[in-house]
């Protein structure tokens, strides 16, 4: 097991990758517990669980919201949980996002933890401090930075993970190592087998690098005015591909990441070698690396989400592998790299 701080204005947080969901009792002292999880989670590992009132979500976006928030606010309520409530989330991020929310909310705040349980959750929504719910359909619309006490990631939960949940995980990781650590980028091509057949040594460390490498951009810049954008990597236009082809966010960010690659590769910033080692990668994954939905569909989002952000379309971008840069970019230049895109 190993141990990562996190250091926020808005708190101090642990994170411990590699620690058992079975051993969280001695995370927890004598203060009232009450978890936090969904219907799956609950299925696979209620029975692992320390002593607590649990408290059950369905799944699904469509349950991160405000009225999700009232529901949990009213049983609080009903077992009189005071300030000295310790509210746990076990679950994937819906359930850290939410239970985060409500932990900094209820009673003007009281302490809280998280067990991830999606790789999602363990190597990026539980790290960080972002906490919120969804709002008239906008994603996150509604929320606060707030650090967990502590994250506990054990990779052994990971082995009831649909595999759809899984590589979406993995387009984070492969994030990860391309806007910050070539070394690492090196390691996940060697490993990417036996990371995805989940071996317990290999996962751990990807674990451990990824949640290092978002933590000490979180330390940096806890409330994202500079640096922690580069976590954007592929995101700009990830986010018009999830909203346009529906498709899941880890693999709408795969395909996010080949187009800022090509972008960042006709502005002589990134030589083609490497668009073809992240596309390479990405594959390895499993994770698509062409767009099969309608482009225009897709440029139209993107142009409609840029007159809501003002003119520029600020695009992370990649100068080498594990090197990340922030630039801005024509609707024009987009478009070109669209076209040329399988
Ligand atoms: N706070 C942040 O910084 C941050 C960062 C990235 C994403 N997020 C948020 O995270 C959410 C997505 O998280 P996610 O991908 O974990 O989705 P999720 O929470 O919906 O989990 C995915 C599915 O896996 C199931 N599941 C969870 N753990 C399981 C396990 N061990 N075995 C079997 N099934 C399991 C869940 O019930 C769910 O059906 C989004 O709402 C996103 O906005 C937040
Ligand atoms: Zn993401």
């Amino acid at each position: 097991m190993k141990k990562i701080e996190i250091q926020g204005k808005t708190g101090h947080s642990q994170i411990f990758v590699g620690e058992r969901l079975k051993n969280l009792a001695s995370y927890l002292d004598q203060k009232q517990v009450v978890i936090i999880t969904d219907d799956n989670v609950a299925g696979f590992y209620e029975k692992d669980f320390p002593k607590a009132h649990v408290i059950r979500i369905g799944t699904g976006e469509g349950v991160k919201t405000l009225k999700t928030v009232e529901g949990i606010y009213q049983q609080l309520i009903d077992l009189e949980a005071d300030r000295s409530l310790f509210l746990l989330g076990i679950g994937g991020g819906i359930v850290c996002d939410m239970s985060g929310f409500v932990a900094s909310t209820y009673l003007r705040g009281v302490d809280f933890g998280y067990v991830p349980t999606t790789l999602l959750a363990q190597v990026d929504a539980s790290v960080g401090g972002k906490t919120g719910v969804n709002f008239m359909g906008y994603k996150n619309m509604v929320g606060v930075f707030n650090q967990p006490e502590f994250v506990i990631c054990d990779p052994g939960v990971l082995t009831t993970l649909p595999q759809r949940d899984l590589i979406s995980g993995f387009a984070e990781i492969v994030k990860h190592a391309a806007i910050a650590d070539e070394s690492y980028f090196t390691y996940l091509e060697e490993n990417a087998a036996k990371a995805l057949a989940l071996d317990p040594a290999v996962l751990q460390q990807i674990i451990y690098d990824s949640v290092m490498i978002k933590a000490e951009i979180v330390n940096r810049d806890e409330t994202e005015k500079g640096e922690r954008r580069k976590l954007n990597f592929g995101h700009t236009f990830g986010h018009a591909v999830e909203k346009t082809a529906g498709i899941p966010h880890g693999e709408s960010v795969s395909i996010g990441m080949i187009v800022a690659s090509l972008l960042s590769m006709n502005k002589n910033l990134l030589a083609e070698k490497d668009v073809d080692r992240l596309r390479n990668l990405l594959t390895l994954f499993n994770l698509p690396v062409g767009i099969e939905a309608d482009k225009t569909k897709m440029l139209d989002a993107l142009a409609r989400d840029k007159k809501r952000e003002g003119d520029d379309i600020y695009f992370v971008l990649l100068s080498e592998i594990g090197r990340a840069v922030v630039e801005k970019i024509t609707l024009a230049e987009l478009e070109r790299v669209l076209q040329s895109m399988p």
